[in-house]
Protein backbone atom coordinates (compact mmCIF):
# COMPACT_ATOMS: atom_id res chain seq x y z
CA UNK A 1 0.00 0.00 0.00
CA UNK A 2 1.03 3.63 -0.34
CA UNK A 3 3.64 2.61 -3.17
CA UNK A 4 2.88 6.42 -4.98
CA UNK A 5 3.45 8.65 -2.15
CA UNK A 6 6.63 10.66 -1.93
CA UNK A 7 9.04 8.83 0.64
CA UNK A 8 10.10 12.76 1.53
CA UNK A 9 7.59 14.56 1.80
CA UNK A 10 4.55 11.76 2.49
CA UNK A 11 2.35 12.31 5.68
CA UNK A 12 4.59 10.35 9.43
CA UNK A 13 1.89 7.73 9.48
CA UNK A 14 1.61 6.78 5.86
CA UNK A 15 5.03 6.56 5.77
CA UNK A 16 5.23 4.18 8.90
CA UNK A 17 2.38 2.31 7.19
CA UNK A 18 4.67 1.96 4.12
CA UNK A 19 7.73 0.95 6.42
CA UNK A 20 5.26 -2.06 7.64
CA UNK A 21 4.32 -0.43 11.18
CA UNK A 22 0.56 -1.56 11.92
CA UNK A 23 0.18 0.05 14.78
CA UNK A 24 0.29 4.01 14.16
CA UNK A 25 -1.75 5.25 17.60
CA UNK A 26 0.32 7.22 20.23
CA UNK A 27 -0.66 4.80 22.64
CA UNK A 28 0.63 2.28 20.87
CA UNK A 29 -0.96 -1.61 20.73
CA UNK A 30 -1.27 -1.34 24.96
CA UNK A 31 -3.53 1.83 25.19
CA UNK A 32 -5.76 0.77 22.50
CA UNK A 33 -6.35 -2.57 24.48
CA UNK A 34 -7.26 -0.60 27.93
CA UNK A 35 -9.57 1.60 25.31
CA UNK A 36 -11.20 -1.20 24.20
CA UNK A 37 -11.96 -2.91 27.69
CA UNK A 38 -13.46 0.17 29.44
CA UNK A 39 -15.83 0.71 26.42
CA UNK A 40 -17.06 -2.65 27.49
CA UNK A 41 -18.40 -3.59 23.78
CA UNK A 42 -20.92 -6.37 23.68
CA UNK A 43 -22.98 -8.56 20.74
CA UNK A 44 -25.55 -5.23 21.19
CA UNK A 45 -23.26 -2.53 20.32
CA UNK A 46 -23.30 -0.56 16.92
CA UNK A 47 -20.36 0.82 16.27
CA UNK A 48 -18.98 3.52 14.68
CA UNK A 49 -15.68 3.84 13.85
CA UNK A 50 -14.06 6.81 12.25
CA UNK A 51 -10.30 7.08 10.25
CA UNK A 52 -9.59 3.57 11.02
CA UNK A 53 -6.84 3.63 8.58
CA UNK A 54 -4.87 -0.20 8.06
CA UNK A 55 -7.40 -1.63 10.53
CA UNK A 56 -5.51 -3.09 13.75
CA UNK A 57 -8.64 -1.50 15.99
CA UNK A 58 -11.37 -2.51 13.73
CA UNK A 59 -10.12 -6.15 13.89
CA UNK A 60 -9.30 -5.36 17.91
CA UNK A 61 -13.45 -4.66 17.65
CA UNK A 62 -14.31 -7.41 15.66
CA UNK A 63 -13.38 -10.09 18.54
CA UNK A 64 -15.95 -8.18 20.33
CA UNK A 65 -18.23 -9.32 17.91
CA UNK A 66 -20.52 -6.01 17.75
CA UNK A 67 -23.92 -6.29 16.20
CA UNK A 68 -22.84 -3.92 13.58
CA UNK A 69 -19.59 -2.01 12.56
CA UNK A 70 -19.03 0.73 10.38
CA UNK A 71 -15.61 2.27 9.53
CA UNK A 72 -15.12 5.78 7.94
CA UNK A 73 -11.74 6.57 5.97
CA UNK A 74 -10.99 8.93 3.33
CA UNK A 75 -8.58 7.22 1.67
CA UNK A 76 -9.49 4.98 -1.01
CA UNK A 77 -6.40 2.54 -0.77
CA UNK A 78 -7.12 2.26 3.20
CA UNK A 79 -10.61 1.36 2.51
CA UNK A 80 -9.87 -1.36 0.00
CA UNK A 81 -7.63 -2.73 2.39
CA UNK A 82 -10.19 -3.10 5.02
CA UNK A 83 -12.83 -3.95 3.45
CA UNK A 84 -10.87 -7.62 3.12
CA UNK A 85 -10.65 -7.66 6.82
CA UNK A 86 -14.15 -9.25 7.60
CA UNK A 87 -16.55 -11.49 5.16
CA UNK A 88 -19.61 -10.07 8.20
CA UNK A 89 -22.02 -8.58 6.39
CA UNK A 90 -23.04 -6.04 9.11
CA UNK A 91 -19.15 -4.69 9.48
CA UNK A 92 -18.58 -2.36 6.33
CA UNK A 93 -16.24 0.59 5.28
CA UNK A 94 -17.08 3.67 4.14
CA UNK A 95 -14.99 5.72 1.98
CA UNK A 96 -15.98 9.20 3.08
CA UNK A 97 -15.10 12.46 5.26
CA UNK A 98 -15.85 11.50 8.66
CA UNK A 99 -17.94 14.75 8.62
CA UNK A 100 -20.13 13.24 5.59
CA UNK A 101 -20.69 9.67 5.92
CA UNK A 102 -24.34 10.22 5.41
CA UNK A 103 -25.08 8.05 8.53
CA UNK A 104 -28.42 8.62 10.63
CA UNK A 105 -28.60 10.48 13.69
CA UNK A 106 -29.01 8.19 16.89
CA UNK A 107 -27.52 5.23 15.26
CA UNK A 108 -24.41 4.13 17.14
CA UNK A 109 -23.89 2.87 20.94
CA UNK A 110 -20.32 3.25 20.68
CA UNK A 111 -17.74 5.77 18.38
CA UNK A 112 -14.28 5.11 18.27
CA UNK A 113 -11.46 7.79 16.37
CA UNK A 114 -7.41 7.23 17.19
CA UNK A 115 -4.97 9.24 15.87
CA UNK A 116 -7.37 11.60 13.92
CA UNK A 117 -8.15 14.40 15.96
CA UNK A 118 -4.65 15.68 17.10
CA UNK A 119 -3.74 16.38 13.17
CA UNK A 120 -7.26 18.72 12.46
CA UNK A 121 -7.18 22.68 13.39
CA UNK A 122 -9.44 23.86 16.50
CA UNK A 123 -12.62 24.30 14.31
CA UNK A 124 -12.30 20.59 12.74
CA UNK A 125 -11.52 18.87 15.88
CA UNK A 126 -14.87 20.23 17.58
CA UNK A 127 -16.83 19.40 13.63
CA UNK A 128 -15.54 15.93 14.44
CA UNK A 129 -16.70 14.97 17.97
CA UNK A 130 -19.91 16.78 17.35
CA UNK A 131 -20.03 14.04 14.83
CA UNK A 132 -19.72 11.70 17.11
CA UNK A 133 -22.37 13.36 19.06
CA UNK A 134 -24.73 12.93 16.67
CA UNK A 135 -24.70 9.87 15.32
CA UNK A 136 -24.98 8.51 19.22
CA UNK A 137 -27.75 7.42 21.50
CA UNK A 138 -28.10 8.73 24.05
CA UNK A 139 -26.02 7.27 26.73
CA UNK A 140 -23.71 6.13 23.85
CA UNK A 141 -19.80 5.71 24.64
CA UNK A 142 -17.08 7.62 22.37
CA UNK A 143 -13.52 6.97 23.00
CA UNK A 144 -10.81 8.74 21.72
CA UNK A 145 -7.06 8.05 21.54
CA UNK A 146 -4.26 11.20 21.09
CA UNK A 147 -1.70 13.06 21.82
CA UNK A 148 -1.97 15.12 25.27
CA UNK A 149 0.49 17.84 25.98
CA UNK A 150 1.10 18.55 29.91
CA UNK A 151 1.20 19.59 31.83
CA UNK A 152 -2.43 21.56 31.37
CA UNK A 153 -0.78 24.97 32.21
CA UNK A 154 1.68 24.87 29.63
CA UNK A 155 3.43 27.78 28.73
CA UNK A 156 2.09 29.21 25.42
CA UNK A 157 5.44 29.59 23.41
CA UNK A 158 6.53 25.69 24.53
CA UNK A 159 3.37 24.42 23.05
CA UNK A 160 3.69 26.35 19.85
CA UNK A 161 7.24 25.49 19.40
CA UNK A 162 5.50 21.68 19.73
CA UNK A 163 2.97 21.82 17.38
CA UNK A 164 5.39 23.38 15.00
CA UNK A 165 8.19 20.96 14.67
CA UNK A 166 6.07 17.85 15.13
CA UNK A 167 4.00 19.30 11.58
CA UNK A 168 7.37 19.91 10.28
CA UNK A 169 8.66 16.21 11.04
CA UNK A 170 5.31 14.40 10.49
CA UNK A 171 4.37 16.65 7.35
CA UNK A 172 0.82 17.03 9.02
CA UNK A 173 -0.59 19.67 11.49
CA UNK A 174 -0.19 18.51 14.17
CA UNK A 175 -2.08 20.35 17.35
CA UNK A 176 -2.21 18.20 20.40
CA UNK A 177 -4.22 19.75 23.50
CA UNK A 178 -3.74 19.24 27.03
CA UNK A 179 -6.12 17.04 28.80
CA UNK A 180 -7.91 19.79 30.49
CA UNK A 181 -8.36 21.22 27.22
CA UNK A 182 -9.79 17.70 25.26
CA UNK A 183 -11.94 17.40 28.23
CA UNK A 184 -12.98 20.70 27.56
CA UNK A 185 -13.74 20.35 24.27
CA UNK A 186 -15.90 17.01 25.06
CA UNK A 187 -18.20 19.10 27.27
CA UNK A 188 -18.80 21.61 25.03
CA UNK A 189 -19.66 18.99 22.35
CA UNK A 190 -22.12 17.36 25.20
CA UNK A 191 -20.22 14.67 26.17
CA UNK A 192 -19.51 13.40 29.91
CA UNK A 193 -15.90 12.29 30.45
CA UNK A 194 -15.98 9.05 32.19
CA UNK A 195 -12.83 7.62 32.03
CA UNK A 196 -8.75 8.99 31.25
CA UNK A 197 -6.10 6.95 30.05
CA UNK A 198 -2.69 7.48 29.43
CA UNK A 199 0.50 5.89 27.77
CA UNK A 200 4.11 7.10 27.24
CA UNK A 201 4.36 8.80 23.87
CA UNK A 202 6.88 5.97 22.81
CA UNK A 203 5.23 5.55 18.94
CA UNK A 204 8.93 5.17 18.01
CA UNK A 205 11.04 3.76 20.69
CA UNK A 206 12.58 0.42 20.17
CA UNK A 207 10.76 -1.54 23.30
CA UNK A 208 7.18 0.07 22.19
CA UNK A 209 8.01 -0.56 18.40
CA UNK A 210 8.78 -4.36 19.34
CA UNK A 211 6.11 -4.65 21.91
CA UNK A 212 3.28 -3.31 18.91
CA UNK A 213 4.48 -5.33 15.76
CA UNK A 214 6.76 -8.00 17.51
CA UNK A 215 10.15 -9.16 16.89
CA UNK A 216 9.93 -9.68 12.94
CA UNK A 217 7.72 -6.91 12.58
CA UNK A 218 10.63 -4.55 14.54
CA UNK A 219 13.34 -6.47 12.35
CA UNK A 220 11.16 -5.72 8.72
CA UNK A 221 10.54 -2.21 9.43
CA UNK A 222 14.02 -1.61 10.38
CA UNK A 223 14.89 -3.26 7.07
CA UNK A 224 12.50 -1.63 4.72
CA UNK A 225 13.77 2.05 6.40
CA UNK A 226 17.14 1.35 5.71
CA UNK A 227 16.69 0.59 2.34
CA UNK A 228 14.46 3.17 1.22
CA UNK A 229 15.48 6.44 -0.09
CA UNK A 230 15.00 9.00 2.32
CA UNK A 231 12.89 6.85 4.88
CA UNK A 232 15.78 7.03 7.23
CA UNK A 233 16.38 10.57 7.67
CA UNK A 234 12.48 11.26 7.60
CA UNK A 235 12.30 8.63 10.71
CA UNK A 236 14.79 10.09 12.49
CA UNK A 237 13.70 13.37 12.08
CA UNK A 238 9.91 12.52 13.62
CA UNK A 239 11.96 10.46 16.49
CA UNK A 240 13.69 13.03 17.43
CA UNK A 241 11.02 15.62 17.89
CA UNK A 242 9.06 12.89 19.73
CA UNK A 243 11.95 12.61 21.94
CA UNK A 244 13.01 16.32 22.78
CA UNK A 245 9.22 16.91 24.07
CA UNK A 246 8.82 13.79 25.39
CA UNK A 247 8.20 15.04 28.87
CA UNK A 248 5.90 17.29 27.46
CA UNK A 249 3.31 14.72 25.49
CA UNK A 250 1.76 12.02 26.30
CA UNK A 251 -0.58 9.58 24.37
CA UNK A 252 -4.17 9.71 26.30
CA UNK A 253 -7.48 8.00 25.39
CA UNK A 254 -10.44 9.10 26.73
CA UNK A 255 -14.16 7.65 27.23
CA UNK A 256 -16.95 9.86 27.18
CA UNK A 257 -20.41 9.84 27.59
CA UNK A 258 -23.37 11.43 25.36
CA UNK A 259 -25.75 12.97 27.75
C1 LIG B 1 -2.97 8.33 11.65
S1 LIG B 1 -4.11 7.34 10.78
C2 LIG B 1 -5.19 6.79 12.02
C3 LIG B 1 -5.40 5.37 11.72
C4 LIG B 1 -6.00 4.48 12.77
N1 LIG B 1 -7.07 5.14 13.51
C5 LIG B 1 -4.94 3.98 13.69
O1 LIG B 1 -4.95 4.39 14.84
O2 LIG B 1 -4.10 3.19 13.27
C6 LIG B 1 -4.91 8.43 9.76
C7 LIG B 1 -6.12 7.84 9.00
O3 LIG B 1 -7.14 8.77 9.20
C8 LIG B 1 -7.83 8.96 7.98
N2 LIG B 1 -8.48 10.27 8.11
C9 LIG B 1 -7.91 11.42 8.58
N3 LIG B 1 -8.81 12.43 8.59
C10 LIG B 1 -9.98 11.91 8.14
C11 LIG B 1 -11.28 12.44 7.93
N4 LIG B 1 -11.55 13.72 8.18
N5 LIG B 1 -12.23 11.62 7.44
C12 LIG B 1 -11.96 10.32 7.18
N6 LIG B 1 -10.75 9.74 7.36
C13 LIG B 1 -9.78 10.52 7.84
C14 LIG B 1 -6.77 8.85 6.93
O4 LIG B 1 -7.31 8.57 5.66
C15 LIG B 1 -5.97 7.69 7.50
O5 LIG B 1 -6.47 6.44 7.07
Amino acid sequence: MFERYDVEKMPGHWLLARMGKRVLRPGGRELTAKMIDALSITPDDIVVEFAPGIGSTAQLIFTRKPKNYTGIDQNEEAVKHLASLSANINYSFINENITSSGLPSNSATVVVGEAVLTMQREERKEDIIVEAHRLLQSGGRYALHEIALRPDDIQDGLKDDIQRELSQEIHVNARPLTTHEWTFLLNKCGFGVKKILTNPMHLLKLSRIVRDEGVRGAARIGFNVVTTRHAFKRMIGMRNVFNKYEHHMSAISIIAVKE
